[in-house]
């Protein structure tokens, strides 16, 4: 009789013991009865590893083997692992390589890890009969990779979008409402434990990039490429932008947008202006939300708690609750040597509205300068406001000006706002933020 048909506990290892990790073994403790009623087995944590064995990390290791190199986990009898670590490479992919190539099933909130090596993974996952769940790595408690890889399996989809990290729409969320600067609201996040152990793969967009790549392997069947995101975060986003974004009927948002078309894959993340009556417009804080459209199914709104340790948890647990119920899918939806390798579409050739911020030196002809530039690269505005002094101007007494354009290719907008940088009466680079109609 196999363990799972006589009921017998799921011995489970946690590697890391962090915000993700404690998580874990917070939540199997609290809803152990319910978690053990849907597995028809329990779920014991027999064995842990982190760096610091004296920490107190607000959860009983009482009962659990102390293991100080977390790759040996991987030498414990044990059913799964659960490795909440992070970092593409070091001790989180040592282990979970080794894991996998002994045949353990293996649960990872890491989407650098398999945003860099998922396809690999899944590759020795295929050949040694284990499981690679990832559930916890994009998008928090939102099930999202279950939704792509199993409830949407049935459709083409054609777009992804979406918010994907809790930690910039929270800081972009504050500073909207508040009029805080970056750093005392990126403090915040920190405290919070939504943020990176390095907030630079928040704020610069990575995080957001290797979620996407993730999501996008799942929704088009393409093996994940990480190297070809087009990446841009928010440290360019100032409270003038989110504010004149207001007046303008928009709301700042850091999006990750991923669609497949007959010329290839699409995978672009960048903050911009979405209009406030947009669903994804009203995903404030620390939320993430995922929409993914397709013909015959339309558009699904897939919104939650996007970091932090109670949705992270919630989404590992539930990779757990597969493993023990003995529910073991492709980890992206088909088999690795199934996936294609479409070409990347450049950020180049992305068609849309955007929003321009110059810092213009107040003087007869400027405006006309400006217009040339845009004439020349035959950009159309829709709209143009020459503000009076304040917040978005620039030196020497430069005045904000604000323009909003009709669609354009990326590379005109480009080549239009370097000719204008070029000019006399302009005082600062140019500030583009795209804009989604969405
Ligand atoms: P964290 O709070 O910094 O915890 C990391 C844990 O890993 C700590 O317990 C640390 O040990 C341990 N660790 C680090 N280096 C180690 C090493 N060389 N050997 C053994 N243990 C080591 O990080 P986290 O926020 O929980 O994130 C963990 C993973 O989950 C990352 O991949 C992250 O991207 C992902 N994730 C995080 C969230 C979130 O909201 N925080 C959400 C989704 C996914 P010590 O405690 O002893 O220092
Ligand atoms: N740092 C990540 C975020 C954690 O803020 O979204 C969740 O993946």
């Amino acid at each position: 009789m196999n363990p799972a048909a006589a009921g017998e506990p799921l011995r489970v290892g946690v590697a890391g013991l962090g915000t993700v990790g404690a998580g874990v073994l917070a939540l199997l403790r609290g809803n152990r009865e319910t978690i053990a009623a849907r597995c028809g087995r329990p779920v014991e944590v027999v064995a842990v590893s982190a760096r610091d064995r004296r920490k107190d990390r607000g959860v009983s290791l009482d009962g659990m083997a102390w293991i100080d190199d977390p790759a040996a986990l991987a030498d414990r009898d044990l059913d799964a692992v659960v490795e909440a670590i992070g970092g593409a490479d070091g001790p989180a992919r040592a282990l979970v390589e080794r894991a996998l190539a002994r045949g353990i099933d293996t649960v990872t909130a890491n989407k650098a890890l398999i945003a860099h090596h998922g396809a690999a993974l899944a590759e020795t996952a295929e050949a040694t009969g284990a499981h690679l769940g990832f559930e916890a790595a994009v998008a928090g408690g939102i099930p999202i990779v279950k939704a792509l890889r199993e409830g949407l399996a049935a459709n083409r989809l054609e777009r992804i979008y979406g918010i994907l990290n809790g930690t910039c729409n929270y800081m972009l969320t504050d500073m909207r409402e508040t009029g805080r600067g970056f750093d005392a609201v990126l403090a915040e996040a920190q405290a919070l434990g939504y943020a990176e152990a390095d907030p630079g793969f928040d704020v610069d967009g990575v995080d957001t990039a290797h979620k996407l790549a993730i999501l996008a392997s799942l929704a088009f069947g393409g093996r994940i490429d990480f190297e070809s995101v087009f990446v841009e975060g928010i440290r360019g986003v100032e409270p003038a932008d989110i504010a004149y974004a207001e007046e303008l009927g928009y709301r700042v948002k850091l999006l990750g947008v991923a669609a497949r078309g007959e010329d290839g894959l699409a995978q672009w993340v960048y903050p911009c202006m979405t209009p406030r009556a947009a669903p994804i417009a009203a995903v404030d804080g620390v939320l993430n939300a995922v929409v993914c459209e397709g013909a015959g199914v339309g558009a699904t709104v897939h919104e939650g708690r996007g970091a932090g340790a109670g949705p992270t948890a919630s989404a590992a647990v539930a990779d757990l609750v597969d493993i023990a119920r003995g529910v073991r899918p492709p980890a992206f939806s088909v088999p690795v040597a199934a996936l294609d390798r479409p070409p990347a579409i450049p950020i180049a050739r992305r068609v849309g509205a955007c929003y321009v911020r110059l810092a213009v030196v107040d003087r007869p002809g400027a405006i006309a300068g400006i217009a040339a530039c845009l004439r020349d690269r035959a950009v159309s505005i829709e709209t143009l406001t020459q503000r009076v002094r304040g917040p978005g101007g620039g030196p020497g007494g430069a005045v904000p000006v604000v323009m909003t354009t009709h669609d354009v290719e990326e590379s005109a907008m480009r080549a239009a706002l370097d000719s204008i940088a070029a000019l006399d009466s302009v005082a600062a680079p140019p500030r583009l933020i795209r804009i989604e109609s969405l």
